[in-house]
């Protein structure tokens, strides 16, 4: 289904309520003159009260591909798009009942389902730790006997480190796996019917690609270095930096192990966002989602005369053109900023010194003041975000680190989270 000349390419927009991405897709729509249509992940009684032209149930697929099916139908969409990992499988799903251009729904599930990624990966000829999956209902002082270490423990579903918690005995193990369950459960799943992913750590440097796919192609359109050490027990991100300063063969090694790992997913179509860690052995892949970065990061990118990732993602989905996809040439960073502890966030002190370090081009706080903050491995949401750019990554790194000397956070107990330890 291809617009006519006669009226504006429609896409339809995933969306759910928390997430970080909306605006920055929204804004790069309007600036394309795109029509956006916006599909939430809200009941229909809020969806009315918000606004929203179609609210869907992401937790019920059959019925929302069902929805969006109906809705186009009188209202022709160009392209289905979920903005984050909530809808990457029911956008997948929507296409092909459309005939839309896409991942196929095996490859979105297999990009957002950490054990079908393995299996694929491991099918593909892919470099993969030892894995093994096992029920949550599992008795862990057993399971814990038949694992190696050090591990990694991790939902199958989750994203932004929940849950990921590094184990090196059994002792860890058994606790891990507590903490896991009790996050799992608390977001509604069964311990019978769920997984665990345990897989063996992989030591080394990681990085993220951001890339797109166009007819199973892979363009890389950044790699990022995290040159904090991810060395666990939990995973928290903080800063991201591009261009890479791994030497040029081995950024070539990441691309193209990025590159199978999407064949063997079936990867095909539209942004790409991986994570891999770097050893003696080459690269790694320790994620592939079929998605773009995720929080506010994407602020730091930009292709071509200007073009924001977003803007580049939807000409690509809606089939405009795309000059130029490369980045431009200074270097980019972005720290997301750590979560200094559990409780209450009372006060943040230093933003507008932060923003006056040279480098900085901006310091934004996303958590509430007022609202709890909780740390990994049980938190979904970030405290905020410092983005810079320089001349190279060495400058941009720095101009992160001292932006973030200058911020302080009052964080005060929380009643509630003291009385659950
Ligand atoms: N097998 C592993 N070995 C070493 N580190 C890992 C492994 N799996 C995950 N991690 C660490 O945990 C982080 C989060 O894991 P990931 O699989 O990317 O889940 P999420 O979807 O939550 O981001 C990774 O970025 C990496 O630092
Ligand atoms: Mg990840």
């Amino acid at each position: 289904m291809v617009a006519s000349d006669s009226r504006a390419r429609r896409v339809l927009l995933l969306l759910s309520p928390a997430t970080y991405r909306a605006a920055a897709f929204l804004e790069a729509a309007r600036k394309l003159g795109l029509e956006v249509v916006q599909g939430m992940d809200l009941p229909d009684a809020l969806a009315s009260q918000w606004n929203v032209p179609l609210g869907l149930d992401f937790g019920n697929p059959d019925a929302a591909v069902e929805r969006i099916v109906e809705y186009a139908t009188r209202t022709p969409v160009d392209a289905v798009l979920s903005v984050d990992d909530s809808a990457t499988i029911l956008a997948a799903r929507a296409s092909s009942a459309l005939g839309l251009p896409h991942n196929s729904p095996d490859s979105a599930v297999a990009a957002r389902d950490k054990g079908v990624m393995r299996d694929l990966l491991s099918a593909g000829g892919a470099p993969v730790p030892h894995y093994d999956r096992f029920f949550l209902s599992e008795d862990p002082a057993v399971v814990s006997g038949r694992v190696a270490y050090p591990c990694v423990l991790k939902p199958l579903r989750l994203s932004g480190s929940r849950g990921v918690i590094r184990a090196d005995s059994a002792a860890e193990f058994v606790a891990a796996w507590k903490r896991v369950r009790r996050l799992l459960v608390s977001e509604g799943n069964q311990p019978d019917t769920s997984h665990v992913l345990v897989e063996e750590f992989i030591p080394g440097f990681e990085v993220a690609l951001e890339g797109i796919l166009t007819d199973g192609k892979l363009r890389v359109l950044a790699l990022f270095d995290k040159p904090d050490p991810l060395a666990g027990p939990f995973f928290e991100e903080t800063i991201y930096v591009t261009p890479s300063r791994l030497p040029l063969e081995v950024q070539d090694a990441v691309a193209r192990c990025t590159a199978e790992a999407a064949r063997a997913l079936g990867l095909w179509t539209g942004p790409v966002h991986a994570e891999l860690r770097v050893n003696d052995r080459g690269p790694w892949i320790v994620e592939i989602a079929g998605r773009s970065i995720g929080g506010l990061c994407s602020m730091i990118l930009q292709f071509g005369t200007g073009m924001c990732l977003e803007e580049l993602i939807l000409r690509h989905a809606v089939g405009m053109e795309i000059e130029d996809y490369s980045r431009e040439a200074r270097a980019a960073g972005v720290m997301m900023i750590p979560i200094p502890g559990a409780g209450m966030l009372a006060a943040v002190h230093g933003v507008e010194e932060a923003k006056h370090v040279p480098g900085v081009e901006d310091v934004q706080i996303t958590a509430r003041l007022h609202q709890p903050l909780v740390p990994l491995p049980e938190g979904a949401s970030y405290l905020g975000f410092i983005f810079a750019r320089g001349d190279d990554p060495m400058t941009v790194e720095e101009s992160l680190r001292e932006a973030h000397r200058c911020l302080s956070f009052e964080v005060r107990p929380h009643i509630q989270l003291l009385a659950a330890r």
